[in-house]
């Protein structure tokens, strides 16, 4: 049974501790935070909750790092997340340097873990995390492209009145207001969605999912997390399981789909170890062509990050 550490106990991190439990696969979940207290009580709160629905993993809420010794599997959600006005990026160098170095400090207690980023800006964090920690690229991947399927499934699902079970779909890129979602990748219990949905509807649909998480954040003052926790839970059960489950995932690309050097959401078979495939899909010209935009912005994030000087 497996060690999760997952680091940052705020809004996200708190529930991903809370999904990973409810679903009883691994022996403990170390919840670590720079405030730890708080991060006490959102462990020892999820405990309590243990014996009414039924879970045996522990739950131990810290500051230090020793108790995320040998942990198999690491989420860090530490950061700031994005205020109304905000956009993913603006938050680049306070999570950057936050991102590095507890990445950094998890590396001191845990050998060759599976690391999990959700901090935004996510493909830069991830890019920042994996430079940092030099674990392979299989071990080192972001959390986003869960979530935003996820929004694009439930859109489609409210649209169409049927039950979002038999909606699958596919959104690749960044994870921001240029992510790719694609329609001829999606289907209601197998029946193209574009057969179901006209070409201006399904576009509105997709401009609202780009806009998915802002529309959260103008909401709530702050952004999601009942979903977010969920979709990086639903990873770490695919690696603990061995599941081979395909998910978009922001990954490393080294030639797929013609890009190098970039982390960048796509479609990855997910399992003991973690990437165990990048998959290379046949986009037409248009997809590819928003593929590239997306993933000229991340570049141009990543150029960013370069400039700071934060290692
Ligand atoms: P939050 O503010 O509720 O929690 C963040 C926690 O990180 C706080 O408890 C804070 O004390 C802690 N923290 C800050 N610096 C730390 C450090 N050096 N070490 C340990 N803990 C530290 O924020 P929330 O809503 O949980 O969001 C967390 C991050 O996840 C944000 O950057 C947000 O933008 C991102 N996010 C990413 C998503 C994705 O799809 N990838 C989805 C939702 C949020
Ligand atoms: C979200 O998409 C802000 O990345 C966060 O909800």
């Amino acid at each position: 049974m497996s060690k999760v550490t997952v680091v940052g106990a705020g809004n996200v991190g708190a529930t991903v501790a809370n999904v990973l439990a409810h679903k009883d696969i691994v022996r403990e979940v170390v919840l670590l935070d720079i405030k730890g207290d708080f991060a006490k009580g959102k462990a020892l709160d999820s405990y309590q909750q243990a014996s009414i629905d039924y879970y045996s993993t522990r739950l131990v809420g810290t500051d230090d790092y020793k108790d995320t010794a040998n942990s198999d599997i690491v989420v860090i959600t530490a950061g700031i997340p994005r205020k109304p006005g905000m956009s993913r990026d603006d938050l680049i160098s306070t999570n950057a340097k936050i991102v590095g170095s507890v990445t950094k400090s998890i590396l001191e207690h845990s050998e060759d873990p599976i690391i999990i980023i959700v901090s935004n800006p996510l493909d830069v964090m991830t890019y920042a995390a994996h430079k940092v920690s030099g674990l392979s690229d299989k071990k080192v991947f972001g959390m986003a492209g869960i979530l935003d399927t996820a929004r694009y499934r439930a859109f489609l699902s409210m649209e169409l009145g049927v039950s979002v079970k038999d909606i699958q779909a596919l959104l690749m890129g960044g994870h921001g207001d240029t992510m790719v979602p694609l329609p001829r990748y999606t289907n209601v219990a197998g029946i193209p969605v574009t057969d179901l949905i006209s070409e201006s509807r399904l576009d509105e649909i997709v401009e609202r999912t780009k806009k998915g998480g802002g529309e959260l954040v103008k909401l709530m003052g702050t952004s999601a997390w009942y979903a977010p926790g969920a979709a990086a839970a639903q990873m770490v059960a695919a690696i603990v399981r061995d599941e081979d489950r395909i998910f978009p995932v922001c990954a490393r690309l080294n030639g797929e789909y013609g890009l190098n050097d970039i982390f960048l959401g796509v479609p990855v078979k997910l399992g003991k170890g973690g990437i165990k495939e990048v998959m290379e899909l046949k986009l037409n010209e248009k997809e590819m062509a928003d593929l590239n935009t997306s993933a000229n912005h991340v570049k141009d994030v990543v150029d960013l990050f370069n400039t700071m000087g934060i290692s």
